[in-house]
């Protein structure tokens, strides 16, 4: 007989089936709660609220554990390429040989983006927020893909997922050469997914640029360590919006700006102002360890602590030695990286962030790499959604093919005036 768990409310017991996961992990089932006690959960923040079941990725954030369809992160990040890690997560299983080449293949087939989404670059300003831009052809995508009727549901997911992985660096590279005022440089889809989206951000039709293979590589190893990470904010939001039943397109751009804020994406930019603030200011790591630790002050360790993770983020280990591995084969001496380590250093000896189990994340040496590859800082959290792009997508899958799933909507407790007059205006205070 499986296990129940037994809440006592005023007045009455009952009795609430307890759902155990695959790694063990065990929630208490309260999806009946209101109708049989009229109670509901609160759980500000959804510390401590499961809101679905998922076989996408397994997080055990005491361990230190990451791992995509089963397999561990580490794994992924030495063998695997970017589109191969897409495939798993969407899909659910390593593609054989033949099904890799088809999936490549139909990817490279969409990068060109419609030469009328050109134009609309020209409408932002120059110095427009890359992920606002990101955020807004996205959405717009939509509306080059309206008359689609004729295909299945599945032939439209599997069609709109291609096009996105395929379209996404494009979309990126173009509203960065619009804002360094380059001509913007088409796709060459004789180049692997990676050395594609570094020649359309770096080359230039005037010289030759050949693509560093160490850069590609690299570049291949973030994306995929970025790939999924279960029910973060910007996955739940796409996870909300597909219940709605909006496109994939739709759901995708409100993934992308629920990542843009500093507290979730958008560390990777702050950590690099915040070094760099820190290296212009200099009086050493220790004052900024202060600040961080005083509670009368507003200002947090940018690219440290994390929701699920109360120990090492493994991404961030495997980061670090890519770091240090790029900046030394490039010859790079950056004072920002010397600086992120004696940070990172006196941060874990430091009892606040021992008690709190504040531990670098994957956004803290991130930035550094992306620097060294010579990406602007706006656009950092660019990077990281073309790396989540395919969680992103894999979770709306997951979500649309649940048979008999709702819309999410979740209860409240409204804490507001009781019923109120309408005073009339005349008679307002
Ligand atoms: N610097 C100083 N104190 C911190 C930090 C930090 N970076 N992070 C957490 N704390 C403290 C926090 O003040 C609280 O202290 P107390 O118990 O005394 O009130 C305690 O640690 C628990 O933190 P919390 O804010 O309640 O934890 P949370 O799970 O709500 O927030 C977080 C997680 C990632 C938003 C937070 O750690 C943070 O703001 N970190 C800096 C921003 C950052 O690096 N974000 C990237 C996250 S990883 C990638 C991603 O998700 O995109």
């Amino acid at each position: 007989m499986s296990e129940t768990a037994e809440l006592k409310l005023p007045g009455q017991t009952i009795e609430l089936p307890i759902v155990v996961g695959t790694e063990n992990e065990k929630a208490v089932d309260i999806s009946n709660l209101r109708a049989k006690t009229g109670f509901i959960t609160l759980d500000n923040g959804y510390m401590n609220t499961g809101a679905c079941t998922s076989a996408i990725t397994f997080i055990d954030g005491e361990k230190g554990i990451l791992r995509y369809r089963g397999i561990p992160i580490e794994v992924l990040a030495e063998r695997s390429s970017f589109l191969e890690t897409a495939y798993l997560l969407i899909e659910g299983k390593l593609p054989n040989q033949a099904e890799l080449d088809f999936f490549t293949n139909r990817v490279r087939r969409h990068t060109m983006i419609h030469e009328d989404i050109k134009r609309f670059y020209d409408g932002f300003p120059r110095d427009a927020h890359p992920m606002a831009i990101l955020a807004s052809v996205v959405s717009s995508l939509s509306t080059f893909y309206q008359h689609e009727e004729s295909r299945s549901e599945a032939d439209h997911f599997s069609l709109n997922t291609v096009r996105l992985l395929a379209k996404l660096p494009t979309i990126a590279a173009y509203a960065y050469k619009k804002s360094i005022g380059q001509p913007l440089m088409y796709p060459q889809n004789s180049m692997s997914y990676c050395e594609n989206f570094l020649h359309m951000m770096f080359s230039t039709p005037a010289e030759h640029y050949d693509v560093d293979p160490l850069m590609t590589e690299i570049l291949n190893l973030l994306l995929i360590l970025h790939a999924d990470h279960e029910q973060n904010c910007s996955t739940s939001t796409v996870r909300m919006v597909s219940s709605s039943k909006a496109s994939l397109f739709a759901a995708i751009t409100a993934g992308i700006c629920a990542l843009w804020g500093p507290r979730h994406g958008g560390a990777n930019e702050e950590v690099i102002d915040m070094l760099t603030q820190m290296r212009n200011e200099g009086g050493g790591v220790r004052k900024y360890i202060d600040q961080a630790k005083d509670k009368n002050s507003k200002f947090k360790l940018m690219g440290f602590g994390h929701r699920v993770y109360k120990n090492f983020d493994p991404r961030a280990k495997i980061i670090k030695a890519a770091c240090d591995k790029l900046l030394s084969k490039m010859k790079i001496a950056d004072p920002l990286l010397d600086l992120a380590k004696e940070l990172e250093e006196a941060a874990l000896k430091d009892s606040y962030f021992i008690e709190r189990k504040l531990y670098p994340n994957v956004d803290f040496y991130s930035g550094i790499i992306y620097k060294a590859m010579g990406i602007p800082t706006v656009a950092f959290t660019v990077m990281f959604a073309l790396g989540r792009l395919p969680g992103w997508i894999a979770h709306s899958k997951e979500y649309s093919n649940e048979p008999g799933n709702k819309i999410n909507r979740p209860r409240q407790i409204y804490i507001g005036e009781p019923l109120a007059e309408y005073v009339s205006i005349e008679k307002r205070k």
